[in-house]
């Protein structure tokens, strides 16, 4: 028996990196997704196979054997699915030889989640499988763990987006709620095709804060109260207002070192072009960039994007969390 599971990546509207302090950010689940098909082995080994990264090995003995790619990069991208198969094992209460295929949709290391979608998707894929019961919470805590290792001091938005999806306000001490927007919130998403590690960006902003903490924290306040005028935009459906509060925030994530010359040229093309607010979303560095567009704009904003060197799409906000497709 087989089963596949998928689960969203995400944009964060507003409020990356600020969010790590205990600040609270907005983040969308997006309609790009990462799949995940699970099947049993007669032996008991994990085999892991990630068909849009060409990478393959498996784990075994302590040890991991490269099949595919190299064992550098596959270690690296697979030790966070090992983690989170680990402790669905550990509630299963026995070893389990798998095979997992791995298919995504989602630019890598670009600020979309896209880690956390494929780990939300294996969680789910696996213990399917083996007839756990396990709600939204145990995959999000799963996950949660299985991501701090490779993101290091994570927030945990990125597995609650890929978890629950929709729209999210999100804020580390009270957790997350729904969100209520009275709008698509209509997105274009440029990729720089810069990969960068979120690690290191998070590990980066600690750095300025630790060395300019009267500088650092008044702009911790401003991310917060930015976030709270959004909040009351998106209840109005007042898209002007929510794209200045955009340009704002992204000024703020310039401030503290985040954003990059790749992400500056695409931001200032969609500006250019009549997006109502641009800026970097997620750990920044590279990775992507969002524009909030009126419909009638997102010809021009799309194509600006591409004409700056950047990969743009556009985004349409997803209810669907993580979910089984099949068996
Ligand atoms: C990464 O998607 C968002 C950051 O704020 C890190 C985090 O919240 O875990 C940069």
């Amino acid at each position: 028996m087989a089963v596949v599971a998928s689960a969203p990546a995400k944009a964060i509207l507003l409020g990356e990196h600020f969010v790590v302090y205990g600040e609270p950010a907005i983040v969308l689940a997006i309609d790009k997704r990462a799949y995940a098909k699970v099947e049993n082995r007669n032996d008991k080994r994990l085999h892991l196979r990630s068909v849009n990264l060409n990478l393959a090995g498996y784990f075994g003995n302590g040890t991991f054997k490269i099949e595919q790619g190299d064992t550098k990069e596959a270690t690296m991208k697979f030790e966070p699915v090992r983690l989170a198969v680990e402790k669905v094992l550990e509630k299963h209460g026995k070893k389990e030889g798998l095979n997992i295929e791995i298919n995504s949709t989602v630019p890598v290391a670009a600020g979309l989640g896209s880690s956390a979608a494929v780990v939300a998707a294996v969680t789910t894929a696996v213990a399917a499988l083996l007839r756990l019961k396990m709600s939204k919470e145990d995959i999000f805590r799963i996950t949660f763990q299985a991501e701090e290792i490779v993101h290091g001091a994570a927030s945990g938005i990125d597995p609650a987006i890929s978890t629950f999806g929709g729209a999210l306000l999100f804020q580390m001490d009270t957790g997350f709620k729904p969100l209520e927007a009275k709008t698509d919130i209509p997105l274009v998403i440029g990729d720089t095709g810069v990969e960068r590690s979120t690690r290191f960006q998070v590990e980066k902003v600690r750095d300025v804060k630790e060395r300019y903490p009267q500088v650092v924290e008044p702009m911790m306040r401003a991310a917060r109260e930015i976030v709270l005028r959004a909040i009351e935009a998106l209840k109005q459906n007042d898209l002007e207002t929510l794209g200045e509060l955009m340009n704002i925030n992204h000024a703020l994530l310039y401030g503290i070192g985040v954003s990059d010359e790749s992400l500056e040229w695409l931001i200032n093309a969609a500006r250019k072009a009549g997006a109502l607010g641009a800026k970097l979303t997620g750990a920044g560095g590279g990775g992507c960039m969002i524009a909030l567009t009126r419909n009638e704009r997102l010809g021009q904003v799309l194509e600006s994007i591409e004409r700056a060197g950047g990969r743009p799409f556009i985004a349409n906000k997803t209810d669907e969390g993580v979910k089984i497709e099949g068996t």
